[in-house]
């Protein structure tokens, strides 16, 4: 029977590091090292500053570093100690070449996967953690069996991450399901049974589900696609609803007791955003391409685009609402991120709305509590764009407090739910004081009792609820 002693994590990014960080917490008798290629990125994991931004991660990450948790750029190292591998580095959607815009890029798996196999002295358990489309293990272990020996074995296992950003530590140390695929061969069983025994340290066994490799795969993209699903189906119902005067969180509410459906997930937005959703869809198209299957691909597709027309739809609005023309106003967006609790801005629906405010040509004031200002700037460029910043400068400004960029605007956005951004905890008549009037305030994520802002004076228009509906 194989016990694993000792785990390195390849990638120490949004997933790697706080999966092994956890894992590293609630196994003490495991040696766990996470390595990267980005030295800035591992000087961060190793100083009080901690490159990622996730409730919780401070305590679980201080309380085993440099006990039996280590970061470190010594990827060669941290591979021939290992006898169990996570690969999680990152799987961007391919932005040229076939499948661009769809297929995942899998130069980063490619790349990793054939660094084990050269530097490999020992047997090793390659276990995929990224999000991967279906049939990559098999390319890994393609990769890995030309190089392996009598003496060197290789086991490939899927062990797909679930946690969400935001509440990943919570996820991570009390998970719905750990999946763990592998091949249905003796050694394949025996490398699935390893990594469940690393799992049942603090996982209840009946949560530890094994399935075969391929099933593992393509549950992932299955759940992401799903839980997209959702979410583009309330936004969809969401137009039904400021065109009738229904109520989107009571329509979510009344759907949501019903047991069979569930009250998770319905909550309408400004649009889904985050590295997965998008991504793994468009995977999950592109595999449904692939196989000859153009109505499974095309069912799947129009979640991305109704994601996209929820967008657009609420720029729409916003312009239409400000008498047609944003040219020279004054938009404060409140938020950044892609949602509450994380600084991540991958696919933030922020992006596209403030591109399009820039489009227009109006000035843009942004306030996220937790992302950077030079995030903001390298997620607004466009690529080709000599001097961005400077070039951004002229419309968008990075302000410190929601204070700050509401200050003299015409409209305030609210993009991410930050608690921050509540009526209960931010000084809303404050903020119409300060700004031109009318002043008009939009809810992209059903956050504020519009009510109790129009009393204030505010014109409040808010997702999936009709203005007039709401006054009456
Ligand atoms: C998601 C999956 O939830 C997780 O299981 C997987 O491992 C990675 O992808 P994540 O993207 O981190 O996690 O966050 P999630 O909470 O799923 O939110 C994704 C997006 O959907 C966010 O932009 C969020 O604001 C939005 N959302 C979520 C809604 O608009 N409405 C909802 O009801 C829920
Ligand atoms: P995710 O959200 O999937 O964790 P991230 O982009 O946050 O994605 O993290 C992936 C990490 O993997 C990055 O820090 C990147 O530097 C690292 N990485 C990519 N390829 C390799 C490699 N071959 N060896 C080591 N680290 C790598």
């Amino acid at each position: 029977m194989t016990v694993v002693k000792n785990v390195c994590c390849i990638g120490a990014g949004y997933v790697g590091g706080p999966t092994c960080a956890v894992l590293a917490y609630k196994c003490p008798d495991i040696k766990v090292t996470i390595v990267d290629l980005s030295e800035a990125r591992i000087a961060a994991w190793n100083s009080d500053h901690l490159p990622i931004y996730e409730p919780g991660l401070d305590e679980v990450v201080f309380a085993c570093r440099d006990k039996n948790l280590f970061f470190s750029t010594n990827v060669d190292a941290a591979i021939q100690e290992a006898d169990l591998i996570f690969v999680s580095v990152n799987t961007p959607t391919k932005k040229s070449g076939m499948g661009a815009g769809m297929a995942a890029d899998l130069a980063y798996v490619e790349s990793a996967t054939r660094r084990i196999a050269e530097v490999a002295k020992s047997s090793k358990i390659v276990v995929e953690k990224s999000t991967v489309p279906c049939r990559t293990a098999q390319s890994m272990r393609t990769i890995l069996e030309a190089n392996s020996t009598p003496e060197i074995q290789f086991d490939i296992l899927s062990n797909p991450e679930f946690l969400a950003e935001g509440t990943a530590i919570k996820d991570l140390l009390n998970p719905d399901r750990v999946l763990i695929g592998a091949l249905q061969t003796e050694s394949g069983i025996e490398a699935q049974n390893a990594l469940v025994d690393v799992y049942t340290h603090w996982v209840p066994k009946e949560r530890v589900i094994t399935t075969n490799l391929w099933s593992s795969e393509l549950s992932k993209l299955a759940a992401n696609a799903m839980l997209a699903q959702r979410i583009s189906s309330i936004n969809a119902l969401s137009a039904i609803c400021e065109a009738t005067g229904a109520d989107v969180d009571e329509v979510a509410f009344a759907c949501g007791k019903d047991t069979r459906l569930g009250s998770k997930f319905l909550k309408a937005s400004v649009g889904f955003g985050g590295s997965c959703f998008q991504k793994d869809i468009l995977n999950l198209v592109y595999l449904s391409k692939q196989l000859n299957l153009p109505e499974v691909a095309a069912y799947w597709e129009q979640v991305v685009i109704m994601n996209e027309y929820q967008k657009k739809r609420f720029v729409r609005n916003i312009i239409s609402t400000l008498f047609n023309t944003i040219t020279n106003k004054k938009i404060a967006v409140l938020g950044f991120a892609f949602k509450k609790d994380t600084g991540d801005t991958r696919e933030s629906a922020a992006i596209t709305l403030i591109k399009d405010f820039i489009q227009e040509n109006a000035r843009v004031a942004i306030y996220d509590p937790k992302v950077e200002a030079q995030q903001i700037y390298m997620d607004l460029s466009e690529p080709g764009v000599v001097d961005t910043q400077k070039q951004l400068e002229k419309n968008v400004q990075i302000c410190q407090s929601a204070y700050e960029a509401a200050d003299g605007a015409d409209a305030v956005v609210i993009v991410t739910e930050w608690d921050e951004f509540r009526d209960d905890q931010l000084d809303y008549s404050k903020i119409y004081t300060g700004m031109n009037k009318p002043a008009f305030l939009f809810d992209g994520r059903l956050l504020v009792n519009a009510q109790k802002l129009r009393q204030i004076g505010f014109k409040v228009s808010v997702i999936g609820k009709n203005e007039l509906a709401g006054t009456a």
